[in-house]
């Protein structure tokens, strides 16, 4: 496969199947349907790139998608999970064009992608995927010159090219990598420079598939701050991970795949609260939610405290309980002054 820039660049039942991509839901939820919403509680943006009941089976007959519809908003910060083979990365690549539904849609900015080099093109220039392996991505011999070729290809100036790339080297902090090999770097390395790749491209979607794998804490910590940056400057930014604490802590938005089908949909507080979708994606709950269960369900917070997202925001609503409520002396609590 060429790389992107050769390219060209009580049990919860499951949700009934839906022709609407848009509106999120939970299964079991009241009303089935809770409002997207960004850090702050704000609604996100209109969906800039959605599939549309797409289903999609592979030569040897695997069906890896069914009749999915997403909807990538934007500026979102969409984490998407699931276990192995649920289909993340088929779904990845169906979003970029590499692979063409056999039945369904794609649509960029509500527009039907057209699978001609010309709509390719525009898809790949706007969309940015980061493959899961980055073997698969990775090309040219050097890493300045794998970064340089998305933007090459776009017929930027040589100067312009040379702006971008050392932007994208310094966003990824490759910089002591540029003149190397790509086939020696460890895997890592690899995965940022396949980063940086599609960052030189300056795409307004970016979807990364695991980019933290195989990353150390570090690495994962400034590509985290990166995607924010990214995020801040107006970039819609989807990624699929099996790292729960992130999706947590990182994303506006969830969603689970099960099977190549929506299992969940919505804030990751929410859906990833609910055993039935955690344990039926094969996936193990945040310590941080698994926490709040455990202090509600002993009374010490109340039950409609809001689900928190890190230690942090856990500890506040812990040292937050009004005095004089039922729960605020709650002894295993008050002890604890962490030097216990
Ligand atoms: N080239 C292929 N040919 C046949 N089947 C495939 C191919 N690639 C993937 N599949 C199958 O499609 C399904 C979805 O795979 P996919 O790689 O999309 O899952 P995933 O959610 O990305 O998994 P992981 O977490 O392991 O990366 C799986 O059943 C997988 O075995
Ligand atoms: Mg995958």
């Amino acid at each position: 496969m060429p790389g992107v820039h050769g390219g060209h660049h009580g049990p919860v039942p499951m949700p009934p199947r839906r022709d609407d991509a848009d509106a999120p839901f939970l299964p079991g939820a009241a009303a089935g349907v809770l409002p997207p919403a960004g850090e702050h509680g704000e609604p996100l943006g209109e969906p800039v790139l959605q599939t549309e009941r797409v289903t999609f089976a592979y030569q040897d007959g695997t069906v890896a998608l069914r009749d999915l519809s997403v909807a990538i908003r934007r500026g979102a910060r969409l984490a998407i999970l699931g276990a192995n083979g649920s289909g993340k990365s088929t779904l990845f690549l169906t979003l970029n064009g590499i692979l063409k539904p056999a039945q369904g849609r794609v649509l960029l900015g509500g527009a039907p992608v057209r699978y001609d080099r010309a709509g390719l093109n525009d898809l790949r220039r706007r969309v940015g995927l980061v493959f899961q392996d980055p073997d698969t991505q990775l090309f040219a011999a050097s890493v300045r010159q794998d970064i340089s070729f998305g933007p090459i290809n776009l017929g930027l100036s040589d100067a312009e090219v040379r702006a971008r790339v050392e932007c994208a080297v310094a966003d990824t902090q490759i910089e002591d990598l540029t003149d190397r090999p790509t086939h020696l770097l460890s895997y890592g390395q690899k995965k940022r420079v396949a980063i940086a790749g599609v960052l030189a491209m300056d795409p307004e979607v970016i979807i990364a598939d695991e980019p933290t794998a195989g990353l150390d804490p570090e690495a994962t910590a400034r590509l985290l701050e990166l995607l924010n940056r990214l995020h801040a400057m107006g970039r819609t930014i989807c990624i699929s991970t099996h790292d729960l604490e992130l999706a947590l802590a990182w994303a506006d938005h969830t969603m689970v795949l099960r099977r190549g089908e929506l299992a969940a949909s919505g804030p990751p507080q929410d859906v990833l609260r609910m055993p039935e979708v955690v344990r039926g994606a094969r996936l193990v709950q945040p310590i941080v939610l698994d926490t709040f269960a455990r202090l509600v369900a002993a009374g010490v917070l109340a039950e409609d405290a809001p689900p928190p997202r890190t230690a942090a925001e856990l500890v506040a609503l812990i040292v937050a309980r009004e005095p004089g409520s039922r729960n605020s002396g709650a002894p295993e609590v008050a002890a604890y002054n962490g030097s216990a």
